[in-house]
């Protein structure tokens, strides 16, 4: 079995109806919809917006580190299952902020899942703050300093949410001082929006990996730029297929980014809601694409490559990635 890093995974994203329903019991919440397959079938959306509002709605569940704790174990063993060997996770602190909950009860949560991973699950990980892009940075600037505070092993930190006129610019000082902190910067770019969006998180926000730029592939200077300096793309064909982002897998501009040298990757976002893991996502880009054994191996090795492990750690990891 080939072997991943996965590097585009929003923990909140893994968040199954069955453990909605499981956490509410739990928690004594009356959910509006108490019925795991009925909450499944709402997982149908028209676009990033949609999915956003429901995403947020169910994270009212998570109330305690057990609830962060259950949520992490639960993906890491269902994405060694799908291959995964390194997994850089995203967390939307903020928005857990926003609800009330303390930071300490979602990074000591996830922190007790994430430290036992490898030894649990055979997953390396690394924790990724992800900023909301559509709300106000002080916001983003409070949980900045509460992750740094909570002595949480931090691995970097990204910038997701709603794209279309929410410019990165008010965020370049906060990714300039985790950078000085000696983290790791990412964002979503080139979902929504187009090229020009990509550009931007490169110029300004200076990241060391674009999540999704799906619309770079609209770009040919940025095409010929990313395969260059090696900036990799962590793509996401189901997620990119249930927002209406490209409806069509089979016009999926990955394999014409892969010929042209781009760092590309694959990812599953938000499995819980676009129809699947890592496992899914390889499985559907290569049927609706024709991708072959050789891309496969390439999609293996270039996300190893694009981990934010050490060289030596992604040489021992090169080394198995490719095999079939
Ligand atoms: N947050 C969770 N999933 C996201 C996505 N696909 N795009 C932007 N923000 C997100
Ligand atoms: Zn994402």
């Amino acid at each position: 079995m080939r072997t991943f890093a996965e590097l585009h995974l929003h923990i909140e994203g893994t968040l199954e109806p069955e453990l909605v329903v499981a956490l509410a019991e739990r928690n004594g919440i009356r959910l509006p919809e108490p019925d795991a397959a009925r909450l499944r079938e709402l997982n149908r959306f028209t676009s990033l917006p949609d999915f956003l509002a429901r995403y947020t709605a169910n994270q009212d569940v998570l109330r305690t580190e057990q609830d962060f704790t259950d949520l992490a174990d639960a993906y890491l063993a269902r994405a060694r299952a799908s291959g995964v060997v390194r997994a850089e996770i995203f967390c939307d602190l903020q928005a857990h902020l926003a609800r009330g909950i303390a930071a300490e009860t979602v990074l000591n949560g996830l922190g007790a899942a994430l430290s036992r991973s490898e030894a649990d699950h055979g997953v390396s990980t690394g924790l990724i703050i992800t900023f909301l892009r559509d709300q106000p940075v002080e916001q983003a600037e409070d949980a900045y300093v509460l992750a740094l505070a909570s002595g949480v092993d931090l691995l970097g930190v990204g910038l997701c949410s709603a794209e279309i006129g929410f410019p990165a610019a008010p965020f370049v000082p906060l990714f300039a001082r985790a950078r000085a902190d000696g983290l790791q910067t990412v964002a979503h770019a080139g979902e929504e929006g187009g090229p020009e969006v990509v550009w931007e998180a490169l110029r300004q926000l200076r990241v060391g990996r674009i999540d999704h730029g799906v619309h770079a592939a609209d770009d040919p200077e940025l095409v010929a730029h990313l395969a260059e300096s090696g900036i990799p793309l962590t793509m996401c064909p189901l997620s990119n297929r249930a927002l209406q982002v490209v409806p069509d897998l089979s016009r999926h501009p990955l394999p014409g980014l892969l010929a042209a040298g781009v760092r590309v990757t694959v990812n599953s976002d938000d499995p819980a809601y676009f129809g699947g893991y890592l496992d899914a996502n390889l499985a559907a880009i290569t049927d609706a694409c024709g991708l072959t054994d050789a891309d496969l191996d390439a999609l293996a090795r270039n996300s190893i490559e694009a981990s934010f492990l050490p060289a030596a750690e992604k040489l021992r990891l090169t080394g198995t990635a490719a095999q079939a």
